[in-house]
């Protein structure tokens, strides 16, 4: 049976798990629901038999669950869900992130253009980022989106710039780096006065005291992300007071604030003995730390929506005993699922079905040809054999959205599975896909 999140959400999870059951606590309390080899009653062994090795799929239901949880904790305060699509923009799910009524933060005008696809109306669209270019602004502004959040006085300026040009209004948020450390992993720590986001409340303030450039460019909100994957509220808070006092401010100064905007950022449980805040605290901590702020909140949760949605099941191609180390080589990779290396992240991995016999460290790699390829070192696994399913866990989130085709292996299959069936959601690159737009060099001209 689970672990439990100690928080209500924990009770829905369970729920949403429904008949087929839950993870065991060897895989972490917030570990995709599989029990007898089942993901949301699919048979994972039986797919991958149909779909080749490795993919990605994602549990509905446990999908579902995070999008009710949600809500639930949302509506009835009427703060806004603008889903961070990095996360995972992956058509069919952003589809469904659409239907429960959010809206998306975007970081680029291609999840601009997947989050209109996906039915998300521009106008729940936020647009977030350091350096959008002028095409990035103006195709923006076409688009009708909601909120601009601006990192930098030069992109205030060319956001006017190109309202007036092209006569577009656009509402605008001053992204507040409040200085304060999330306590997550430095590469994704955003909200120290050393990292590149945002400014200082005090450059935001010469901001609305100056004469704007252009009527058409509405500067009333304010934003702010500290980071992501953070386990603690503390900083949240520190960081949202830090602003809901700015706000108080710019309103006695004659600016008053319409919007606040959190950013993403809360945590999930990867491994036992992580114990991120529950959904209901965090949404506390938002409405505590801006008690008395009468405009429209927003946030923009990413990871937490969609995490513990996905596995990649991969197979092992090879075992490999040195005689030092005994290498579990699998036939997913770095470039497939990059949170490992990239961040060292710890992500649970299992055989679909253990067998018996005493588990071994093994040090789990993908075949890319460099030792930055590992999954994970020393863990504690039954042996396993050529051909056995392994599943690594809690990759919905930061999974397919960060792959690559990194030593020409084309990007990998991603499908959709509830109450026993399933759906292919993304098929595997071909090849001619993969090298679609390369081209000799014929044809030379002079710059
Ligand atoms: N809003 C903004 C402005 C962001 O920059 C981010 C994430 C989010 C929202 C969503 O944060 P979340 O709720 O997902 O934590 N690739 C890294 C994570 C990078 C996050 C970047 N910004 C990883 O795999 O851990």
């Amino acid at each position: 049976m689970t672990t439990t999140l100690g928080h209500p959400l924990a009770e829905r999870r369970r729920t949403a798990a429904g008949t087929h059951g839950a993870v065991t606590a060897t895989l972490g309390p917030m570990a995709s629901p599989i029990s007898g080899g089942r993901l949301d009653g699919v048979d994972l062994e039986a797919l991958a038999r149909r779909v080749p090795t490795p993919f990605y799929a994602y549990s509905a239901t446990t999908l579902d669950a995070r999008i009710d949880a949600l809500q639930s904790a949302t509506e009835s305060h009427g703060i806004a869900v603008r889903y961070a699509a990095k996360a995972n923009a992956t058509l069919a799910l952003l589809q469904r992130i659409a239907e429960a009524g959010f809206g998306a933060d975007i970081v680029s005008i291609g999840e601009l253009e997947r989050c209109l696809r996906a039915g998300i109306p521009a106008d729940r669209i936020v647009y977030s980022g350091v350096g959008k270019t002028t095409v990035d602004i103006a195709t923006a502004l076409a688009a009708g989106v909601e909120c601009l959040n601006v990192e930098s006085l030069d992109e205030l300026q060319t956001i006017e710039r190109i309202a007036e040009a092209s006569n577009r209004p656009v509402r605008v948020a001053a992204r507040i780096n409040p200085d304060v450390d999330a306590g997550s992993h430095a590469k994704i720590s955003t909200g120290r006065a050393e990292d590149k986001f945002g400014v200082s409340p005090a450059e935001a303030r010469a901001w609305f005291a100056r004469e704007q450039a252009s009527p058409l460019v509405r500067l009333d909100g304010l934003h702010v992300h500290i980071g992501s994957q953070n386990l603690d509220l503390a900083p949240f808070h520190r960081a949202f007071a830090q602003v809901a006092q700015f706000a108080r401010e710019l309103a006695t100064l004659g600016h008053p604030i319409a919007s606040i905007d959190v950013g993403g950022g809360l945590g999930v449980a990867y491994r036992d003995g992580q114990r991120p805040p529950g959904i209901a605290e965090y949404m506390d901590t938002v409405r505590t730390a801006l008690s008395g702020f009468s405009g429209r909140i927003l946030i923009e949760p990413g990871r937490w929506l969609v995490a513990d949605a996905g596995v990649l099941v991969t197979r092992v191609i090879r075992v490999k005993n040195t005689g030092t180390r005994r290498f579990l080589i699998l036939d997913a990779a770095m470039n497939d699922f990059a949170r490992p290396s990239l961040y060292d992240a710890w992500h649970a991995i299992a055989p679909l079905t253990p067998r018996d016999g005493t588990p071994l460290p093994h040090d789990i790699v993908g075949p890319v040809c460099e030792t930055g390829d590992t999954f994970a070192r020393d863990r504690l696994l039954p042996p396993c054999h050529t051909g056995d399913l392994v599943l690594i866990h809690g990759a919905g989130a930061y999974g397919t959205s960060m792959s690559s085709n990194y030593n020409t292996r084309p990007r990998i299959a991603e499908v959709l599975l509830q109450d026993g069936r399933y759906a292919i959601i993304r098929r595997r690159q071909t090849f001619d896909e993969l090298i679609a737009g390369e081209q000799p060099a014929r044809h030379w001209e002079s710059a």
